[in-house]
């Protein structure tokens, strides 16, 4: 029971459109018209700018964060609870409910359950991403990889000591998730298309 409940308390975290909200109560628009149409902190960031781009990713990450909060007291020391808790917080943030199920990718919030459940991996992920971004520009490219590399360090762990499986299999279902999310970008990718870190979007 307290399964299910923790499921309906990460879907609805998960589902606040900070991205949305902040560009329609900061900008009066509607990111999900603009750039990638995805309410996520990089179409923030392409619309609104780096300072928006920022708040919207810290904001977002804390949704993934939050649902593990609720976890951690509705049933503690369950690490599959936990697991479940920041896996369905990004459900709702690709799938809001509050924002017609189209919402962001999952990168934000499946790395701030990565940082709440496994700070390794998060460090990773964060390392590939700058990294990434540092020699092509591409985001979506960093996302994918960041959140692959996160699953790689965890497969390491669990290959150390098999009490890391709910991590591994957290880990797993991001990079999962992460890179299926991404299916136009990888399009646009390979198509010598897709748009680069700090290209901006009019939004007149
Ligand atoms: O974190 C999302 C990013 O990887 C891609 O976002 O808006 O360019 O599709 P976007």
């Amino acid at each position: 029971m307290y399964y299910l409940l923790i499921a309906v308390i990460s879907y609805l975290l998960g589902s606040i459109p900070f991205g949305l909200l902040i560009g329609r109560m900061v900008g009066g628009i509607d990111v999900r018209s603009y750039g990638s149409k995805r309410t996520g902190a990089t179409n923030v960031l392409r619309t609104m700018g780096p300072r928006y781009g920022g708040l919207v990713f810290v904001l977002d990450a804390l949704k993934g964060i939050a649902a593990i909060w609720a976890a951690r007291w509705l049933m503690p020391d369950n690490a599959w609870a936990m697991v479940l808790a920041a896996t369905i917080a990004v459900v709702g943030h690709i799938y809001p409910i509050f924002a017609g199920f189209h919402g962001g990718r999952g990168v934000a919030t499946g790395l701030g359950g990565v940082l709440g459940i496994f700070p390794w991996g998060f460090l990773a992920a964060a390392l590939v991403w700058w990294a990434v971004v540092l020699l092509t520009r591409y985001v979506s490219l960093a996302s994918i990889l960041a959140s692959i590399a996160a699953a790689i360090t965890a497969g390491v762990f669990f290959m150390l000591d098999q009490s890391h499986i709910a991590i591994v299999t957290y880990c797993g279902l991001i990079a999962l998730a992460v890179v299926v999310s991404h299916r136009d970008n990888i399009t646009r990718l390979r198509n010598g298309t897709e748009s680069k870190f700090g290209q901006r979007v009019s939004v007149e």
